[in-house]
């Protein structure tokens, strides 16, 4: 026990503010928040997940009123309305930023927003920033204070995103922190290239990019927007795909196989530019990790062209939730909460092995609890 609440303060001496978590009891509720760029993942500890795309549109003070106001999706931010999630798409306008520093926007406030319905007041929220900008300690301040004021809470701890598959991994497959892995989540907009070596953060061996499947989906949308005189959202492309929502062409759903037809060309080239920045990153075919990783969204659609970097690869169950699952988590292991579901039942010793280890080994600086 005196191993994680030391712990716990270093998480915190990181950023210079001192926590001190309150686990004694367990009732502080724990929670993963991952939101993407692309979609907004939200994970609890008896294993319920929520996911919604991360869009929002304004709802215009001076439109005719068809009830939007009272839609499921509608949140306020900061006295204006937005409606949040798949209904956004449908919307004539709306938000597309995608920068760095978003966190800031109406865009992130309002999905925060709509995550506050599902988080209860008070949770202890472990969440993250994507890689190339989590070095900012004023980027790290400013998405803990919007989420803390979003979520009503006091305990926000910050990751570099891509850690959070690290931790996820650890969950899924004890033991497997052990020797050297290389991570890499292929998200919406970008992909975050971890390396670690047991519990150690290589920082000159990760790096974030801007680079991300939404590439594909405003491709194909283009294209079959040419083809079909409508205007088709690369996200309504990406919700076929997964087969969520079909494609409406005068009311008619469009084939799948045509959509599949117009991404499957894409793909290949697309997942030999993670492969090179990869070879770029840690050498063809990363000979110094023992492990190389794939996770996020992303790499399911592209798992058929990764597989080439090396003999072996792995894709990460739960792939798309990996940094939620891996934030939660983190959260557990450091407070010695029982993890119930999805995850692993450690013994004590082996709790006890693992907090040793953190202290040891320091690893709690790549996360701040404010
Ligand atoms: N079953 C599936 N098959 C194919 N693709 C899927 C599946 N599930 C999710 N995806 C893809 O995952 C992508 C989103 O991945 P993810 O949620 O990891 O991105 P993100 O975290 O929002 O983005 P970023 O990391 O850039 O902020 C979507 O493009 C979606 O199509
Ligand atoms: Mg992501």
């Amino acid at each position: 026990m005196a191993t994680r609440a030391r712990a716990g303060a270093k998480a915190g001496m990181t950023l210079g503010v001192r926590h001190s978590p309150n686990r004694s009891n367990g009732e502080v509720p724990f929670i993963g928040l991952d939101v993407g760029y692309g979609y907004t993942k939200i994970v609890f500890e008896d294993g319920q997940r929520i996911i919604y795309p991360s869009l929002v549109a304004p709802v215009a003070v001076t439109s005719i009123d068809l009830g939007l106001s009272l839609s499921k999706s509608a949140v306020q931010v900061e006295g204006a309305d937005y409606v949040v999630g798949e209904e956004a798409v449908q919307a004539g306008w709306r938000f597309r930023e995608q920068y760095d520093g978003w966190w800031t926007s109406p865009t992130f406030k309002a999905l925060v927003a709509f995550a506050a319905r599902h988080v209860p007041e008070g949770a202890h929220v472990f969440t993250g920033l994507p890689l190339h900008v989590y070095a900012s300690a004023a980027a790290q301040t400013q998405v803990a204070e919007v989420v803390r004021k979003g979520l009503r809470t006091n305990q926000v701890t910050v990751f570099p995103q891509g850690v959070g598959a690290f931790f996820a991994a650890i969950a899924a497959h004890p033991g497997s922190e052990e020797g050297r892995n290389a991570f890499v989540d292929i998200g919406m907009r970008t992909t975050e290239f971890v390396g670690m070596s047991n519990r150690q953060f290589l920082s000159d061996l990760s790096c974030g990019k801007v680079l991300g499947v939404t590439e594909l989906f405003a491709r194909v949308a283009e294209s079959l927007t040419h083809q079909h005189e409508r205007t088709i959202d690369p996200y309504e492309v990406d919700l076929a795909i997964q087969g969520l929502r079909p494609i409406k062409v005068q009311g008619d759903n469009l084939a799948q196989k045509v959509i599949d037809e117009t991404i499957e060309p894409l793909l290949k080239p697309f997942a030999e530019r993670i492969l090179s920045e990869m070879s770029r990153l840690w050498g063809p075919g990363a000979p110094s990790f023992d492990r190389v990783i794939f996770c996020g969204g992303g790499a399911l659609i592209l798992k058929p062209y990764l597989s080439g970097f090396r003999g072996r690869v792995e894709f990460l169950r739960d792939s798309q939730y990996a940094n939620a699952c891996g934030y939660l988590h983190f959260g557990r292991w450091v407070y010695q909460r029982t993890i119930t579901s999805n995850a692993v039942h450690h013994s004590q010793s082996e709790q006890d092995r693992q907090g040793e280890s953190i202290q040891d080994e320091d690893m709690l600086r790549v996360g701040g609890t404010l």
